[in-house]
């Protein structure tokens, strides 16, 4: 076998779902090699075995020769293979030093000043921006992915494994990081990266693997693909995007009145923001992450009370209406799901439609479980069924669990944050056609989005936020793209 990472024919059922089916595939040492796959293809279940967080049910993976330990995290971990799992491993209530701390295995008197200046100099090294002593629950997202990085690369090994660390960064960010990955990868490291942007990954890739359904579709050289070709091997020829309409004339639904909100950590985050939006409009808003997305969305949706300033929806105060809006948080684990619970129960919490399936208190089981599968269906929730829980499915079908509550029946306001997060091409298209057609049943729709193509794409009028405050972006072309 060659050196670096070979895996051969690796199978891992669970229970009756094949998410592994005979995988093979090198990853060489010195290289960038990118997976991808459609939402479920089997992506992370495939690193999880390489960094030893799963045992498959059959085949081998050897290191240079010798077989990995299979199922035994520590041990890959002092062979030098790190991951950087696709949703977070930090601990909320400890600082950015101590979550170092726990991660790097440090345990008794831990040297604070030793671990700061170690910090500060990787830290230094990648130009990021942490503060060592800042809790992580006050982090932005962007900066907890940051963070979840550094702690992998806190001893620079032989294997680096990123399950879609670039969902949350902004596109400076994610330039950095490619920067990095090439540094890392021309000093001999084998870097194993996930991600769903085709661009992105064509930009970093040395070699790409496709697999669809547990399978590997080929391996190609970057020099082999391109977005096309790369997204009919994922998932076959994708549905066209339908034509966003003109925007909408008339009484705005939702109107936002110098609204000022604090922050957890009890800084303004949101400075004064004014906004009206029309039923069947799509107002976008796009940013780099942390700057006042969060507080904003929830503000509108009536769960976080603004210091000053007003939400109105059709004229009056926001908390009365929370039945009337359908909300896709950008946290999906820490605020849009129940993870030990099923599919079923996720969707029954919250439901807008709630009535429909109660005779007084009873949960009529049977409707209920029928509009539970018609949902299923309906948003392509790839699951064993309607009972599976949701922690076991992969990232993108938590996602479209999320979706599916927040848009089932079209809510008359609808708040989305990074919806498409973590989606694949085709479920990607599903979202962005979801949204034109709840403009189109008369939401007024809320896009706060850290994409900014997504919201050239789908708003009829857009705005840039930046420390708090919007300002107008007319005319978001493709020129505009790519200059700023
Ligand atoms: N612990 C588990 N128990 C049951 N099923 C699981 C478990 N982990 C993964 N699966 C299933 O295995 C399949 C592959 O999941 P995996 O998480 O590897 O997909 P993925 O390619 O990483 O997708 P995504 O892009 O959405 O993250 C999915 O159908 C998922 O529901
Ligand atoms: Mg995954």
């Amino acid at each position: 076998m060659p050196a670096g990472l070979a895996v051969r024919g690796l199978r891992k059922r669970f229970g009756q779902l094949v998410a592994l089916d005979g995988v093979s595939v090198d990853f060489a040492p010195g290289e960038v090699h990118a997976v991808v796959g459609e939402n479920g293809a089997g992506k992370s279940t495939l690193v999880s075995h390489l960094a030893g967080f799963l045992v498959p049910d059959e085949g081998e993976i050897a290191w240079d020769d010798s077989p990995l330990p299979l199922g035994d995290p520590l041990a890959c971990r002092r062979m030098g293979i790190s991951m950087v799992h696709q949703h977070f491993t930090l601990v909320d209530a400890l600082t950015v030093l101590e979550n170092v701390a726990l991660a790097s295995g440090l345990s008794g008197a831990v040297n604070r000043r030793a671990l700061q200046g170690k910090i500060g100099e990787l830290l230094r090294r990648y130009g990021w921006k942490l503060e060592p002593n800042a809790l992580v629950g006050s982090l932005s997202v962007g900066q907890k992915q940051k963070l979840d990085i550094l702690k992998a690369l806190w001893q620079e090994g032989s294997v680096l494994i990123l399950d879609e660390p670039t969902a949350t960064l902004s596109e400076a960010e994610v330039e950095e990081l490619f920067r990095l990955l090439r540094d890392l990868a021309s000093r001999g490291m084998a870097v194993i990266l996930i991600a769903h942007k085709l661009r992105e990954v064509l930009a970093v890739a040395d070699r790409i693997t496709v697999l669809r359904s547990g399978r590997v579709i080929r391996t190609v050289h970057r020099s082999e693909a391109d977005e096309h070709t790369l997204s009919k091997w994922m998932v076959g020829e994708v549905p066209p995007l339908e034509s966003a309409q003109r925007p909408p004339e008339g009484e705005p639904r939702i109107v936002i009145r110098d609204l000022r909100v604090k922050g957890d950590d009890g800084r303004f985050r949101v400075q004064g923001v004014s906004l009206e939006v029309r039923p069947g409009e799509i107002a976008g808003v796009t940013g780099v992450d942390g700057n006042g997305q969060l507080e904003l969305a929830e503000a509108v949706v009536g769960i976080r009370r603004p210091e000053s300033g007003e939400v109105l929806i059709d004229g009056i105060p926001v908390g009365r209406h929370t039945e009337e809006i359908g909300y896709v948080p950008q946290d999906r684990h820490r605020h849009g799901l129940a993870l030990s619970m099923t599919i079923g129960e996720n969707l029954l919490i919250g439901l807008r439609s709630r009535g429909r399936f109660f005779r007084g208190p009873l949960l009529l089981v049977g409707r209920f479980h029928s509009h539970v599968q018609h949902l299923v269906d309906r948003f392509g929730i790839a699951c064993r069924g309607p009972n599976q829980t949701v922690r076991d499915l992969s990232g993108g079908n938590q996602q479209k669990v999320v979706l599916a509550r927040a848009l089932d029946p079209f809510p008359r306001v609808l708040v989305a944050v990074d919806p498409t997060r973590g989606l694949d091409v085709r479920a990607t298209m599903a979202v962005h056609n979801a949204l034109l057609s709840a403009a189109r049943g008369g939401a007024a729709v809320l896009l706060i989005s850290g994409s900014r193509e997504e919201v050239a794409a789908l708003a009829h009028r857009a705005s840039r936020i930046s420390l708090g405050r919007l300002e107008p972006w007319e005319n978001p072309s493709r020129e505009d793209l790519v200059l700023c």
